[in-house]
């Protein structure tokens, strides 16, 4: 039998250059060797309760992107979180195995409570139970993440242990998988690409678009003039160049010290590649946004697909606990 994969995100919309490098691809590259499960983690969005209106909206462009980069229903179970209602009664279940001061103490819990002090509510100091119970409902084994999610991970494994030590052995210690490219940073070149910074690069821009983005990129700060050399290694777009042109890296890096190229044609230049390495994605993409119905049937069907094994581990895990 393969081993289980789960892995979840959030319902942000249109997906960027870092979702896509950073989570996507591994996503459809684990396809075939795991038996995949992929989810629209829409309840944890309501954490930070910014822009529910949205929600159905950005599920939508999710999965359009999701689908569009090769995430296939007949090989995976793409769903969204709260139609499985069952990880909401596990979540509960599983809060009853949790040390408080383990959530507490947990990284993300702190600088959220940071950033958002008029709305620490319960449901942040539960979100990595809720994480927990995604992942253990589904028994899944490897689960792949970025660097930023290793915390909740530790503690899913924490949680993991400390039922099956209660109840008897039940769920697997989910393992994290980190991506090949766990931190994209933003056109900024400071800070992880990500819509809320506005430094990301959409998927689904035109190439137009795409190329309006790419020229607002900072570059080298030391090259004022075309005809200085440039210093590639202290550069974001060379940086950028390395995620989605490495094959001709070297060669841009040597154009640039030699002040062969400015940072205009290398930013052309980076422009074309990501329009020329996202062209057979947004194609499918257009053809995927003319089937609205397909995309909430392909939801509706994973989510019965998932309910099948999520209702089986809801029931062994209320026996255990004397429930049934
Ligand atoms: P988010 O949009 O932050 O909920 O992230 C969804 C997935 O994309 C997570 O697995 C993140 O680790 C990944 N991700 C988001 N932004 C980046 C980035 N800038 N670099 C690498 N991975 C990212
Ligand atoms: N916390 C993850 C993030 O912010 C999203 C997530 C929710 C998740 N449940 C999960 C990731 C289960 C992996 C497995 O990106």
């Amino acid at each position: 039998m393969k081993r289980r994969v789960f892995s979840g995100a959030r319902p942000t919309g249109r997906q960027h250059l870092g979702n896509y490098l950073g989570a996507i691809q591994n996503y459809v590259n684990l396809q075939d060797e795991y038996d995949c499960i992929y989810c629209i983690v829409d309840i944890h969005a309501l954490t930070s309760l910014e822009d529910t209106g949205g929600l159905q909206k950005n599920i939508h462009e999710m999965m359009l992107d999701w689908l569009a980069a090769g995430l296939d229903p007949q090989k995976s179970i793409l769903f969204v979180q709260s139609h499985v209602p069952e990880v909401m009664q596990l979540h509960t279940l599983l809060s009853m195995v949790t040390p408080l001061g383990w959530l507490l103490r947990v990284p993300t819990f702190k600088e959220k409570a940071k950033l958002q002090p008029q709305n620490i509510n319960y449901g942040l100091v539960g979100y990595p139970v809720l994480m927990t119970a995604d992942i253990v409902l589904y028994k899944a084994e490897v689960v792949p993440v970025g660097e930023d999610q290793l915390p909740h991970l530790e503690l899913a494994r924490e949680i993991a242990r400390r039922f099956n030590n209660l109840f008897g052995n039940t769920f697997p210690e989910p393992e994290a998988k980190l991506t090949s490219f766990p931190l994209i940073l933003g056109l900024d070149g400071k800070e992880k690409m990500s819509k809320q910074l506005g430094n990301d690069i959409e998927l689904a821009l035109s190439p137009q678009e795409t190329t309006e983005r790419v020229m607002t990129a900072v570059t080298d700060p030391a090259r004022r003039y075309r005809t200085d050399p440039g210093h590639p290694e202290i550069c974001n777009i060379y940086r950028l160049q390395g995620y989605i042109n490495p094959l001709e890296l070297d060669s841009i890096g040597e154009r640039c010290r030699s002040a062969d190229i400015g940072c205009v044609d290398c930013k052309m230049l980076l422009a074309q590649k990501i329009n020329a390495t996202l062209e057979p994605l947004r194609e499918r993409r257009a053809v995927l946004a003319t089937k609205p119905q397909y995309i909430t049937d392909v939801l509706l069907d994973g989510a019965q697909r998932a309910r099948v094994i999520a209702a089986e581990t809801l029931s062994e895990v209320k026996q255990k606990m004397g429930l049934i």
